[in-house]
């Protein structure tokens, strides 16, 4: 008698021996992956199973679970890092990215994923409420993480504030809106600036804490402001699971170079002078952005709701060192430095304090400064041509740098 061996048709399962989910070790390397203590490989040490064998015993068991991330803003500096990262760390995960496409979105951000089936891009407004809540319905999305905003300090003096209400405030409320009256949105994480608090003595010792009054200065950073307290008012009033953020200043690839480091960058390439507003000693605590994702991340998964977090990197520098550093790292002259008239509401020293997020969630950068300015400038040298583009495409951003 012969036995005929059919070929597996597409789509057929392959079998995969499932391992004895009560067997000691089996246990203890699920819990510890649930709970996020190691990864798939250090899991499928622990129990003596393959990783692959794992991933899908973990898959079919619902411990790997197929969440579904809404990034508003997602086509803007952080929130293109914030997406790779996602995308990179949960091979479960499914990212929506929904950008109204400002001067700063750039979807050149995320030409390496808009090919996968783990990644979507719409077009549309944090502020059209009803847009964001048939999103959220139709495509099932357990998370929220909002980037969306007018982050331009300068144009928010410069032009009128109108668009910074309107979306740091008035889109804030909206999205709000829909996690209230959608309580399968697990969590709601909006991200904000250290620039809320106001500024400090440049001699003093101080940081910010979770606790520090706001005090903005600029209508960009009262903005901000107001759409942090819709969120404080909101989880107070109807208990959303709503995570304010704060963070100081970031810097990395994908930042428009309206921005202090990129415009240095791009500046000294091309042997053009770097202008610093006042005496060029304004104090900014600076943070690689990876690292800020990385923070984001764990308060995704394991902040507190109604709880505030300040991120930060505690490397307080001045512009004019920032500039400094940049020249140093180009080869490029001290001189093409040139201080000008400050910017009015030029707060002088942001310093924030990251302990809570350190202590409560086991967070700290893993980038030092050096490290990360040599990833960025390295990032800028390999891709002129996507500043080039940006400029082509935004005649007028040299007005408001
Ligand atoms: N860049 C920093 O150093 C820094 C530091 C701390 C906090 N933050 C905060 O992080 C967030 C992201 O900052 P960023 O530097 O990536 O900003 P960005 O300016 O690079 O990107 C903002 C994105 O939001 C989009 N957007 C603007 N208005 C929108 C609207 N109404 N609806 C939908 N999308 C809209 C833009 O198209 C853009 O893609 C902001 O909320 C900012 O306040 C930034």
């Amino acid at each position: 008698m012969t036995i005929e061996i059919k070929p597996l048709e597409t789509g057929t399962p392959i079998f995969v021996p499932s391992p004895d989910p009560q067997h000691p070790r089996v246990l203890l390397a699920t819990r510890l992956f649930n709970d996020g203590h190691i990864d798939i490989e250090e899991a499928s040490h622990i129990s003596g199973e393959t990783p692959d064998t794992l991933e899908k015993f973990f898959e079919q068991s619902g411990v790997l679970p197929r969440k579904r991330v809404l990034v508003c803003g997602g086509a803007g500096f952080i929130g293109s890092n914030f997406i790779h990262h996602i995308l990179e760390k949960y091979p479960y995960y499914s990212v929506i990215n929904y950008d109204k496409l400002t001067y700063a979105g750039n979807l050149e951000n995320l030409r390496n994923v808009e090919k996968s089936p783990r990644y979507k891009f719409i077009k549309g407004d944090i502020a059209d409420t009803e847009t964001i809540e048939k999103l959220v319905q139709n495509e099932k999305i357990n998370y929220i993480i909002n980037f969306a905003a007018e982050t331009h300090v300068t144009r928010s003096l410069l032009l009128r504030a109108d668009e910074f209400l309107r979306t740091n405030v008035l889109g804030v409320h909206s999205l709000l809106e829909v996690v209230k009256r959608n309580p399968q949105v697990e969590i709601f994480v909006h991200v904000s600036t250290d620039e809320v608090y106001g500024s400090l003595d440049l001699d003093s010792q101080d940081s910010f804490t979770e606790d520090t009054a706001f005090q903005p200065n600029v209508p960009y950073a009262a903005a901000k402001a107001g759409g942090d307290m819709l969120c404080r008012s909101y989880h107070n009033s109807y208990k959303i699971p709503v995570i304010v953020t704060h963070c100081s200043n970031n810097y990395g690839p994908f930042q428009h170079p309206e921005k202090l480091i990129p415009n240095a960058l791009f500046r000294a390439l091309r042997n053009q002078p770097i202008t610093l507003h006042g005496n060029g000693q304004h104090v900014r605590d600076w943070i690689f952005v990876r690292d800020h994702c990385e923070a984001l991340d764990l308060i995704l998964h394991k902040g507190k709701p109604g709880h505030v977090y300040n991120v930060g990197a505690d490397v307080e520098k001045n512009t004019h060192e920032i500039a400094r550093t940049v020249l140093k790292y180009l080869g490029k002259p001290e001189h093409l430095i040139t201080l000008v008239d400050d910017r009015p509401g030029n707060d002088l020293r942001y310093s924030i304090s990251p302990q809570k997020i350190k202590k409560e969630l086991g967070w700290d950068t893993t980038v030092s400064f050096e490290e990360g300015i040599a990833l960025t400038v390295q990032w800028y040298e390999n891709n002129i041509s996507w500043v080039d583009a940006i400029r082509e495409r935004d005649k007028e951003f040299s007005k408001y740098i």
